[in-house]
């Protein structure tokens, strides 16, 4: 099968296409044949190592120290079950199908396996794969966060990072659950994010959100740039704050900050499943959820779609094409 792969940790052009053997499914596995994935800010990190400030020998433990653990990244797919292994009951040759691979990686590829317990749901009948991938990453990492809040109708979400795969996610669940969102992006986002359902967008180029007078029920943290120090001001009582990103101080002193304060404070996206991807399918389908896909790669650009990941300015998802693009052209 072609693959991206990446055998030393660098910039977009470490990852090239090559012929790899096809996975070979273990008997609680499923095979699929992968028509769509996306490349993500994992793909980003595990690539570049680019992780922050602190988390690097723990960020080692997944991708690798020396050299990549997992040469073909992928954190999601979309396509078609080609085999399932014996123990298999859910799913069959032929179905159509999304499903999160997570840190095993390996979407970027014509094959991928799904692992026991890789959250696996089937595609939503209205959405082409390369929309209906879009639903993986973005979508579960926001649910996995905004689960844990609780939310409300009526509640006061703030979602820092809004126009990103999973800003544009947690406003559009937020909202949908009944939320009075506001996101924060910069002003060429400003349509986008009040598409999604956001009433009020904060342009952060020209404005600091943490200067404002305005509290909130939920803040959601998708930069990396709102630590609980930061934005403690900006909380209601008993408010959460869901930390997408941050750095080991940020990661060590949640649970502390979450009992000594009385918000929840966590960092931690928590154990996504299949139920949470089916109800983001099911959300798609009712058109309660839109994919928000921005450019969109065949496999031999991939080196080109890594360079417009790394710029840390995507609007929603980068989808990479893994069928049809009649490519034959691979490094051995
Ligand atoms: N904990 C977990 O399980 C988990 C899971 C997934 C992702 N993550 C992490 O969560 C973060 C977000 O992921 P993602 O996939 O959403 O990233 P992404 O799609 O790459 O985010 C890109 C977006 O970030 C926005 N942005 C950049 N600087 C900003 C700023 N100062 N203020 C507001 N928005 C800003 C950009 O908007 P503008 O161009 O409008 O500025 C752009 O739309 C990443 O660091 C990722 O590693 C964590």
């Amino acid at each position: 099968m072609r693959a991206a792969v990446y055998r030393r940790f660098g910039g977009p052009d470490t990852v090239r296409v090559e012929a790899l053997p096809q996975p070979t499914p273990g008997p609680d596995d499923v095979l699929i044949r992968v028509h769509a994935s996306t490349v993500s800010a994992a793909d980003h990190r595990a690539r570049s190592r680019d992780v922050p400030r602190g988390l690097g020998l723990l960020a080692a433990t997944g991708i690798g120290l020396l050299r990549p653990k997992r040469p073909v990244l992928g954190y999601d797919a979309a396509g078609v079950v080609e085999t399932v292994g014996a123990d298999v009951t859910a799913y069959r040759p032929g179905d159509e199908v999304i499903a999160m691979l997570g840190g095993h990686f390996g979407g970027h590829a014509e094959y991928a396996r799904v692992r026991p317990g890789d959250p696996i749901a089937r595609k939503p009948r209205n959405l082409p794969f390369e929309d209906a991938v879009t639903l993986v990453f973005g979508g579960l990492t926001a649910r996995g966060f905004l689960k844990q809040a609780d939310l409300v109708v009526g509640a006061a979400v703030l979602v820092n990072g809004a126009s990103g795969a999973v800003g544009t996610a947690a406003v559009q669940l937020a909202a949908h659950e009944g939320a009075h969102v506001t996101g924060v992006a910069s002003a060429a986002n400003r349509e986008l994010v009040t598409s999604l359902g956001a009433e009020r967008v904060i342009d952060h180029t020209i404005e600091d959100f943490t200067a404002e007078a305005a509290t909130y029920d939920v803040i959601v943290d998708c930069v990396g740039n709102a630590p609980f120090e930061r934005v403690r001001r900006l909380l209601r009582p008993r408010g959460a704050l869901l930390l997408v990103i941050t750095d080991l101080p940020g990661l060590l002193l949640a649970p502390m900050r979450r009992s000594r304060t009385g918000h929840l404070v966590t960092a931690d996206v928590g154990t996504l499943t299949a139920e949470d991807l089916g109800h983001l399918v099911d959300l798609a389908e009712a058109g309660a959820y839109r994919p928000v896909r921005d450019r969109t790669f065949d496999l031999v650009d991939i080196a080109e779609a890594h360079r417009y990941v790394d710029t840390g300015r995507k609007r929603g998802n980068v989808v990479l094409r893994l069928s049809g693009d009649g490519h034959t052209a691979v490094a051995t």
